[in-house]
């Protein structure tokens, strides 16, 4: 048993996430957490919202309420949408929390007392219009790199790039939309990163495992040649800066948001004295692997910051051991976007579908090498097929089949035969080959391996026949449906990290009443025998449909509702 300790990139506070969001982050981790579960290890999955910073006070604005009040109020909804999707957090934070102010001041004290951190006046953008400054998205202007006319002053969300406000070509208020601007002069903290170059490098080139995407952009800043970073702001909302003459400041939300990682488990563990001191996740924690989820926009934080924050503070922190980044999931090949509320959210996507489709559809289109595009016609195709046809159908079929021949116990009859041999050596493999891909996070062809031991199930029963094979002997009838009955079992062992209310609908056809017999073991330990686990004569029920058709009507439907492109 490992101890696994996983986080998932945190979401902003401002608003329930789309669905790029949660392929990018939240849904991997959960898959890998529960996977890692089901095997038996010790497994600490954390998140949180990110609460600080442009982004939660700008909506607060809109939303025309203080800025803690919007952040508790969406805190609830955001935890409450992602039960709805299953997300096993073992602690959903706030990065707003005391304990995340503690760490953040502990850490930024590290770094100057290593001598990390320089003090300096530099200009910022100051409205005269709103009478405060504007750091990062309070500035909206022209990209300078790719001309997108609305880029933010933290990041272009077109090409990706990080820009200072200044950059922005004919710069604007968020607030008040008001050019009236001036640069102004105010004091703030830089972190020195530049120094930490050759300990960063050493520790990227060390990974040999790690996406290309992460190695490559790691890399690319790297050579770039690293900037020191201005790890302060001019603003009331987030963790303050406990240094005399920075009363009025406080941490720049990058800065502090990885940090909540480490916020969130020490609030986990304050939580319950029984729950193991936090710092033996993080420090000196050599025993723990560490994987972190995000998107592509994320990595540059997660390879060079958060790191060099920690390294720098010349202390046993832990640092991620892997990073699996990915590219952007697109609507139509357009890009979600939580501003232009473009795409499909977290809350309408449940209303239309329960969670287990959607966890399934993006999982088995992770954008893992590449971007990929989410069209409804695709979603209904790959719905229909490999849920409603595939798993769901064999399930109905074998149950109601057997049910009819032979009533609601799973029957005896004759002994394995070669096509079970066969059956057997083929699942062991898949197996296999599922497991090595989980363990790789390769979630795609993970899907893919547990998309054909659904399918050979399907050709199994089709071989045998059994509504055929009782005419000359029910002892066969009573083999093959045993058989396929032991792949119900295991559909619903396997399935669990990536369908887990579906997989917990399969298991509940044979737990009847409190009786955990005959499911056994969390995860099929892959020995011979392994579809010849069930008692014979132990009860089953024939669940409801699991998985829905999705009609033409539907598709229709939603891409009025959601908006599709002709
Ligand atoms: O890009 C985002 O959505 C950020 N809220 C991610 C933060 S990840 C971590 F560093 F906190
Ligand atoms: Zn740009």
């Amino acid at each position: 048993m490992a101890r696994h300790l996983i986080t998932s990139a945190l979401p902003y506070i401002n608003g329930v996430k789309h669905l790029g969001n949660l392929v990018g982050s939240m849904l991997p981790a959960d898959v890998y957490a529960r996977y890692l579960r089901l095997r038996g290890h010790d497994v600490l999955y954390i998140c949180a919202t990110d609460e600080h910073g442009t982004p939660a006070e700008l909506a607060a604005q809109e939303a025309g309420v203080p800025v803690d009040d919007y952040c508790a109020e969406h805190h609830t909804l955001q935890a409450q949408v992602c039960r709805g999707f299953a997300l096993s957090f073992d602690y959903f934070g706030r990065s707003s929390s005391p304990q995340n102010r503690d760490q953040t001041q502990y850490l930024g004290r590290r770094l100057d007392q290593n001598g990390l951190v320089r003090e300096e006046s530099s200009d910022q953008i100051y409205s005269r219009t709103d009478g405060r400054f504007l750091p990062d998205r309070y500035v909206i202007g022209t990209c300078p790199f790719c001309a997108y006319p609305a880029a933010r002053g933290d990041q272009c969300e077109s090409c990706t790039r990080l820009l200072d406000p200044l950059q922005l070509i004919n710069p604007r208020s968020a607030v008040s939309q008001s050019s009236d601007i001036e640069v102004r002069a105010s004091r703030h903290l830089y972190f020195l990163q530049s120094r930490l170059a050759p300990q960063l490098r050493a520790w990227v080139e060390s990974q040999e495992n790690w996406p290309a995407l992460t190695t490559s952009i790691a890399l690319k800043w790297l050579n770039e040649g690293l900037e020191d970073r201005c790890i302060t702001r001019d603003l009331d909302w987030g963790v303050p800066v406990d240094r005399p003459g920075f009363e009025d400041k406080v941490y720049y939300v990058w800065f502090d948001a990885p940090i909540e990682y480490i916020g969130a488990t020490r609030e986990w563990a304050d939580q319950d004295p029984e729950r193991r001191d936090w710092r033996s996740w993080w420090y000196d924690a050599d025993d723990v692997r560490y994987t972190q989820f995000m998107a592509k926009d994320n990595i540059p934080f997660h390879t060079i910051m958060f790191p060099a924050t920690l390294i720098g503070t010349g202390e046993p922190w832990k640092l991620a051991d892997y990073i699996k980044g990915v590219n952007w999931l697109n609507y139509y090949g357009g890009k979600f976007s939580s501003s232009r509320k473009y795409g499909i959210f977290m809350d309408d996507a449940l209303d239309v579908l329960p969670a287990d489709y959607w966890r399934y559809y993006l999982i088995a289109n992770a954008p893992e090498s590449d971007d990929t595009s989410f069209t409804w016609e695709l979603f209904a195709a790959q719905v229909n097929k490999d849920l409603a046809d595939t798993l769901g159908n064999f399930v109905h079929r074998v149950l109601t089949l057997g049910s009819r021949l032979f009533g609601p116990a799973v029957p005896g009859g004759a002994d394995p035969g070669p096509h079970e041999q066969h059956l057997e050596e083929q699942i062991r493999a898949g197996l296999r080959g599922y497991e090595a891909n989980l363990d790789a996070l390769q979630l795609r062809r993970a899907a893919q391996q547990l998309r054909a031991l659904w399918s050979a199930g399907n050709a199994y029963l089709d071989l045998k026949a059994p509504w055929l094979e009782i005419k000359d002997s029910h002892d066969s009838a009573r083999l093959t449906l045993r058989t396929a009955m032991n792949l119900i079992r295991l559909y619903g062992q396997i399935s669990a990290p990536i369908i887990p209310d579906t997989a917990h609908a399969l298991q509940s056809v044979f737990a009847i009443g409190n009786e955990p017999e005959p499911i056994g073991e969390a995860w099929p330990d892959g020995t011979p025998g392994i579809l010849n686990r069930l008692t014979t004569g132990a009860p089953f029920r024939v669940p409801d449909v699991l998985f829905r058709k999705v009609t033409e009507r539907d598709v229709e439907t939603w891409r009025s509702r959601f908006g599709a492109p002709e």
